[in-house]
């Protein structure tokens, strides 16, 4: 009883010794990351709107220098909204256009007819091919990982009202050092 009254008073301290003797950058990160992931799941897999930090697609390019530019300045997303210029037939076909780039089963005459809009409107920031823009921050349409999700209703919402995605700046918040240590554990995760 006593052995384990005295266990429970030590046992504390003896981790917190332990943590004490990493090295600093492992303890920085080790408290700042999950103030930063409280916006995401925890396994950084992202929620609708926030993407995942765990896989290989980065909309704002993937080298630590483009990561490290997000964390510090933040970043801005302008999707206009299609929906007064295209219609709702158009935005209907431009979906399909859209969902067809990453192998969907569609209807073969909306997406023609979609096809014609993307190449006019649309590639200027999604890129011929659709595979994005990361200067423009312009989402990859045709790999099947989506932002705002990939059924047809939300994929019409998006070209249809729009999206403004807004990852706030850090560098105030955090300083130089700090997005080094977590720039270096978010290039990590994939
Ligand atoms: C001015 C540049 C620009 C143009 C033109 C543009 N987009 Fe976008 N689009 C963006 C940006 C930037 C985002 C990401 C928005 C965000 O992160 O909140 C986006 C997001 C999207 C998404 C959501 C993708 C996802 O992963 O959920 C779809 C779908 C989409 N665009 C389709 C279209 C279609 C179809 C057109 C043409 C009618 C179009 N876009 C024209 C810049 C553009």
């Amino acid at each position: 009883m006593f052995n384990r009254a005295v266990g429970l008073l030590v046992q504390p301290s003896a981790q917190w010794r332990k943590v004490a003797k990493l090295p600093a950058a492992t303890m920085t990160t080790m408290i700042l990351y999950p103030c930063i992931m409280a916006l995401l799941p925890a396994d950084a897999r992202g929620n609708s709107g926030f993407p995942n930090l765990s896989d290989s697609d980065w909309i704002w390019g993937d080298t630590p220098d483009n990561i490290k530019t997000s964390i510090t300045n933040g970043r801005m997303a302008a999707m206009p909204a299609w929906g007064p210029m295209l219609g709702d037939d158009g935005v209907r076909n431009t979906a399909a256009y859209v969902l067809s780039l990453s192998g969907r089963e569609v209807d073969a005459e909306q997406a023609a007819a979609g096809k014609e809009k993307f190449d006019m409107i649309c590639a200027a920031c999604h890129g011929a091919d659709g595979t994005g823009n990361p200067m423009l921050g312009a989402p990859n349409l045709a790999n099947g990982v989506w932002l705002y999700g990939g059924d047809p209703e939300q994929v019409m919402s998006s070209i249809h009202d729009g999206r403004k995605g807004v990852m706030p700046a850090h560098a105030e918040m955090l300083g130089e050092d700090k997005i080094h240590i977590i720039t270096a554990y978010v290039y990590s995760l994939n």
